[in-house]
């Protein structure tokens, strides 16, 4: 059976009280934590000092989302300061492979982010090299957007060449997910979902429950 993930992204938190809005997510398998450079995404986050903050408080890994350029000279430093996870995007690496044996020999779960625009085919033969995809199912840079049902294929894709390589390799879906898109997402072959406005659009414990439960259902 597949082990099915929630990972909510504190984007959609209260960034004042962030220590307290973990707190709230308690049962979430990691928190997703989206930095963004106002370069690779037209938004700015967060950078090392308060991840860093984050990673001491939190009672839950961090999987670490970074929407930034130059990821060979910044996602090191996420998976030294303890992230269990950290994932660069495709276009943001000069050598994907490389920067993906770094982040695992420092100790981190090493992932590679494909935007809605690009295409997965030259990742394929590479899956071995990282332990999850994610498949960006907004356009990264905000919350709240529409799920893009468009996506689906692209997972279809990943979930193929995953088991033809008979590897394990966590399949993320980033973007709108929310009880009425999750099951798609589910279907398509995701396995790790993130969700922000629809975790802390509500209560949250409640809100991951129910994905937990419409993912599980599929
Ligand atoms: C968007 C971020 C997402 C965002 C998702 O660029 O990568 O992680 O927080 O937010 P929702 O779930 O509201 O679409
Ligand atoms: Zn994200």
């Amino acid at each position: 059976m597949t082990v099915q993930r929630i990972h909510p992204s504190i984007l959609s938190a209260d960034f004042v009280n962030l220590e307290r809005e973990l707190e709230r997510i308690r049962t979430a398998d990691f928190v997703h934590v989206d930095v963004m450079d106002n370069h690779f995404v037209p938004n700015l986050t967060m950078g090392p000092p308060i991840v860093e903050r984050i990673q001491a408080v939190s009672p839950i890994p961090l999987d670490v989302h970074l929407m930034i350029s130059d990821a060979d000279r910044w996602a090191p430093g996420y998976a030294e300061l303890g992230a269990a996870s950290v994932t660069f995007h495709a276009e943001a690496a000069q050598d994907p492979v490389a920067l993906a044996r770094r982040l695992r020999e420092i100790g981190a779960m090493a992932g590679i982010a494909l935007k809605p625009g690009t295409d997965p085919e030259p990742y394929l033969e590479l899956l071995p090299e990282f332990d999850m995809v994610l498949v960006m199912t907004v356009e990264p840079g905000f919350g709240g957007q529409s799920f893009m049902p468009d996506m689906m294929p692209k997972l279809g894709r990943l979930a193929e060449a995953r088991a033809k390589h008979g590897i394990e390799l966590r399949l993320q879906v980033d973007g709108g997910i929310s009880a009425s898109t999750i099951g798609v997402a589910a279907e398509a072959g995701a396995d790790t979902f993130v969700a922000g406005s629809a975790v802390y659009g509500g209560v949250p414990e409640d809100r991951i429950a129910e994905l937990r439960a419409v993912a599980a259902a599929h």
